[in-house]
């Protein structure tokens, strides 16, 4: 038996923009999703959740069809199964095994609210179902095929995520181009409500306007590669208060690109009111998380996402990423 757990992570700046190559920063937090393989005769893939979101499932897949399931009306849940599904298939396409293992999913993040739990789900199945065999794959190659799998499941993905949750830490990604490190520290609150939309349709959307304004939204997405940019060096200088209004910045791009909403904004004004430096999106939006830089106002800002109908949590750095547990 492996269990191996990975992170959720925040985005920072630059989303959507990296599904089109532009450079992002994101930050890999301190709340897994923790993935448990064993090794089972047969080919079968048995996927149980204990807690994924509200309710749980149980799958049992053999031959690429769904053999038995009980999945407790939670969309996201079941989601997040097909996720780690695609890994045990790209996984075993790697490594020209078939062999069938019993998946345990547990999660201590909201799933499918952009915090990259479909991206740890699948960087933690492909690690842990790999080791369980015996093999011992680079945090790079689970990084890639873990992509891989958001690929085929969503349509389109960018590398952030798996890039993130897989090596850990505040990293500064640009796709096929460069990952770097980046060392300062941040006082992150992060709050959720309900999401509306997955991220496949919301990148999806997202393309459709760009077909539609080709010119404007290049300029969007080219004026959020300069933001990142300044960020990375206001980061590197620690001048919160200059992360925090580049933060707000990119949230009104973001607005322009279609991808916020009402109850999106509520907790962003609430945490910008509350005494946030900066309150933004965090990751595909539709609903779902949002990220604010809260230098001594954490409390206050958790306070005002309760308040709002959301909820809300402390988040710090994970440097590790990918860990095998025990
Ligand atoms: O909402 P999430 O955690 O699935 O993040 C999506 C981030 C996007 O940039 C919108 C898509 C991507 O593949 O990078």
């Amino acid at each position: 038996m492996v269990r191996v757990k990975a992170p959720g992570v925040v985005k920072l700046f630059g989303e959507h923009a990296v599904v089109y190559g532009k450079p992002a920063i994101a930050m890999a937090i301190d709340r897994f999703i923790t993935v448990e393989a064993v090794k089972i005769s047969g080919g079968d893939v048995e996927i149980i959740s204990r807690d994924l979101g509200v309710r749980g499932i149980y799958l049992r897949i053999i031959d690429g069809s769904v053999a038995e399931a009980k999945i407790l009306d939670n969309a996201y849940a079941a989601k997040l199964a097909s996720y780690a599904y695609r890994a045990v298939e790209v996984t075993r396409r790697f490594l020209g095994v078939r062999d069938g293992v019993r998946l345990t999913i547990t999660s201590e993040l909201p799933v499918g609210a952009g915090l990259a739990t479909s991206a740890a789900v699948a960087a933690s199945t492909v690690a842990a179902y790999s080791r369980e065999l015996g093999f011992e794959l680079r945090k790079e190659e689970v990084a890639k095929l873990a992509h891989q799998v958001e690929v085929e499941v969503q349509g389109a993905a960018s590398p952030m995520d798996t890039t993130t949750s897989t090596m850990g830490g505040l990293l500064y990604i640009k796709p096929g181009v460069e990952v770097r490190r980046i060392a300062a520290k941040l006082p992150i609150v992060v709050g959720v409500v309900e999401r509306e939309s997955t991220t496949g349709d919301l990148v999806a959307r997202v393309r459709k306007l760009y077909g539609r304004h080709p010119g404007v939204i290049s300029r969007i997405m080219d004026t959020i590669e300069l933001l990142v940019n300044e960020a990375l060096d206001a980061l590197a200088r620690q001048d919160l208060e200059l992360v925090g209004e580049l933060m707000n910045v990119n949230q009104g791009l973001l607005e322009a690109l279609g991808v916020s909403n009402r109850r999106l904004m509520e907790l962003i004004y609430s945490a910008r009111e509350a005494g946030a430096l900066g309150a933004k999106i965090s990751g595909a939006g539709g609903g779902g998380a949002v990220v604010a830089l809260a230098p001594g106002v954490e409390d206050s800002v958790i306070k005002a996402f309760k308040a709002h109908g959301g909820i809300g949590f402390r988040a710090d750095v994970w440097e590790e990423g990918l860990t095998y547990i025990q």
